[in-house]
């Protein structure tokens, strides 16, 4: 009997500070700009991948249940890459769990992603270097290519047409600035748009998307030495920018993309108004209502105190930066899709 080929990983979510939005080619899922961000500790996904030559079909399961269609082609899409490289051909049981909402703007899909293709390199015996996985999971979500990495990241936007030269690297790991992050959910439904969809249609209807492009390497560059400086008021200033700037792109698109609710746009100024007493706090906000607030380990009960009462905000997180993707011991064998566990 041919034994199963297994693989597990975890990878954790990511917050960019200085934002992708908008690709330079779809297939191959290549930005239009370079990105930095920070991988959070305790927003993960756990992935478990197993090939047979018994398995017609891929299948997905995610957080428990069978995944839509369109999740379960995009994970095979990826699979694919790797079945390539290794000249396998089973189809994959994919079973991955997420310990924080799904689809809601906290980068479930960067972190899902980057578990998938360490568990099925594992599990295809295929020995990559990082910035190889980081290249095949920014195939099934750009900014799974930064979860790979720990701490501070920075993902290249590259020149190649193939894209190979499009992959992250770490800038800074974790322990050389501490920092934490309250994340605000205000929402947990997933959000309207997809952010695949709201960046072309960003590319091709806003005004403003030349000029987008244009400025993004010198934020990069003024991200980067805030990092290297540990400057907080410089790396919160530069955030905050990019992150206003990303918006006001989404929302120059036609018809304008607007992420934000009441309650994102109350958080935000409560955040302005502690920086402007002193605390050392910023906000980030992706393609969905959350808000990110990233913080000195000082300022965090202050940060929680502020966004408590907000109306409209459901669930505080509080992480600090985490590790890059982990490889793990592949357990028991997945219990194919509609069996129970113990069948
Ligand atoms: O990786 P995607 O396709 O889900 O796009 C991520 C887009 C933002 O989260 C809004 C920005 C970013 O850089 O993560």
């Amino acid at each position: 009997m041919i034994p199963a080929a297994r693989g597990a990983a975890r990878a954790r979510s990511n917050i960019a500070l200085v934002k992708y939005w908008g690709k330079r080619d779809r297939a191959l899922n290549l930005p239009a700009v370079g990105s930095l961000s920070i991988t959070l500790d305790r927003l993960w996904t756990d992935t478990r991948v197993e090939f047979s030559a018994r398995q017609q079909h891929d299948e997905f399961l995610l957080n428990g249940e069978r995944a839509a269609a369109e999740a379960t082609t995009r994970v095979s899409l990826v699979l694919n890459l790797l079945r390539e490289r290794a000249g396998q051909r089973g189809g994959a049981l994919v079973e991955s769990t997420n310990n924080f909402p799904t689809g809601a703007g906290l980068a479930s899909s960067a972190s899902g992603f980057a578990a998938l293709v360490a568990a099925a390199a594992q599990a295809l015996n295929l020995r990559l270097q990082p910035f190889e996985l980081s290249t095949l999971a920014r195939r099934g979500s750009g900014s799974a290519a930064r979860s790979i990495f720990g701490g501070f990241v920075e993902w290249r936007r590259g020149e190649r047409a193939d894209g190979l030269d499009s992959h992250a690297l770490p800038i800074r790991p974790p322990r050389d600035w501490p920092l934490q992050v309250v994340v605000a959910v205000t929402s947990t439904e997933p959000k309207p748009v997809g952010s695949s969809t709201g960046m072309s249609r960003t590319l091709a209807s806003s005004p403003f998307a030349d000029a987008w492009i244009k400025h993004q390497e010198a934020d990069l560059d003024q991200a980067r030495s805030a990092i290297l400086d540990r400057d907080f008021l410089a790396l919160a200033e530069i955030s905050e920018h990019s992150c206003l700037k990303m918006h006001a792109l989404a929302m120059s698109a036609q018809p304008g993309l607007l992420y934000w609710s009441a309650a994102t746009v109350e958080c935000m100024q409560r955040v302005r108004a502690l920086r402007a007493a002193g605390v050392a706090a910023f906000f980030t906000v992706d393609a969905g209502p959350q808000v990110k607030v990233v913080c000195e380990a000082a300022a965090v009960t202050q940060v929680v105190a502020a966004l408590s009462d907000v109306p409209g905000v459901v669930q505080l997180i509080e992480t600090g930066l985490g590790a890059g993707v982990e490889v793990m011991e592949p357990t028991a064998p997945l219990a194919p899709v509609g069996s129970s566990a113990c069948a």
